[in-house]
């Protein structure tokens, strides 16, 4: 079963797609994570995006390995290093890019071939999985957004301020939804939950009500 969870950055949907993949015993799968680290080894191998034959070999090659708790890259954890600046903003740049696009979705794919998964992103029930079993949208107003990543960006100390956070999330937004290519946009036939004033618990109720009561 595949249930794709889609939205913007601080809508919530990396809290509530883990739980609900752990109610359900399915794997979790943050697409995020996996364009982050992709930007990440492209960086730090020095790779250039106008060159299409070097990066299509290069991801054939690349040695990226996904679980539901870890993301490596060469046989080392990559967790922290994918949240950081500058790989959040160019994450939202390169993943514009048709030859990581569709590297990414193939990867993604793959990793749904043999498990239930709860999938999180911004195209997964338009693009990655149009005929997802479920589909959620998650929403919240940019200021909710902001304070709630400015929260997580706080735990590790990094000295940005509200104001930066609310104006980087503005700004990947408008990157996320404006580009050609799979465009973060809500699926014709997803739920729309606006997470603004709910806690997150309720938004997985919400969702866990729905895929029982449907199911
Ligand atoms: O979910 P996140 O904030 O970790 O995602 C980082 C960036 O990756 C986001 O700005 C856009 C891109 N992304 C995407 O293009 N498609 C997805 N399915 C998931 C993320």
């Amino acid at each position: 079963m595949i249930i794709a969870i889609d939205g913007p950055a601080g809508a919530g949907k990396s809290t509530v797609a883990r739980k609900v993949s752990e109610i359900l015993g399915f794997m979790f799968i943050d697409t995020g994570a996996i364009y982050r680290a992709v930007t990440y080894s492209l960086i730090k191998d020095n790779i250039n995006l106008g060159n299409k034959e070097e990066l299509e070999c290069y991801l054939n090659r690349i040695d990226l390995i996904y679980t539901s708790d870890h993301i490596y890259f060469q046989g080392s954890i990559i967790d922290r290093e994918i949240r950081e600046e500058p790989i959040s903003s160019k994450t939202s740049d390169y993943s514009k890019n048709p030859v990581i696009r569709s590297f990414a979705t193939g990867f993604q794919r793959k990793l749904a071939e043999n498990n239930d998964v709860v999938m999180e992103g911004r195209d997964i029930g338009t693009v990655v999985f149009p005929n997802a079993d479920f589909k959620f949208f998650l929403t919240a107003s940019h200021e909710v957004r902001g304070r709630r990543r400015y929260k997580e960006l706080k735990k590790s100390d990094n000295g940005v301020s509200l104001e930066e956070t609310i104006e980087a999330i503005r700004i990947r937004d408008k990157n996320d939804s404006n580009r050609e290519l799979a465009p973060l946009k809500k699926a014709a036939d997803a739920v729309e939950i606006d997470t603004s004033n709910i806690g997150i618990d309720q938004v997985i109720d919400a969702i866990i009500g729905y895929i029982r009561m449907e199911d």
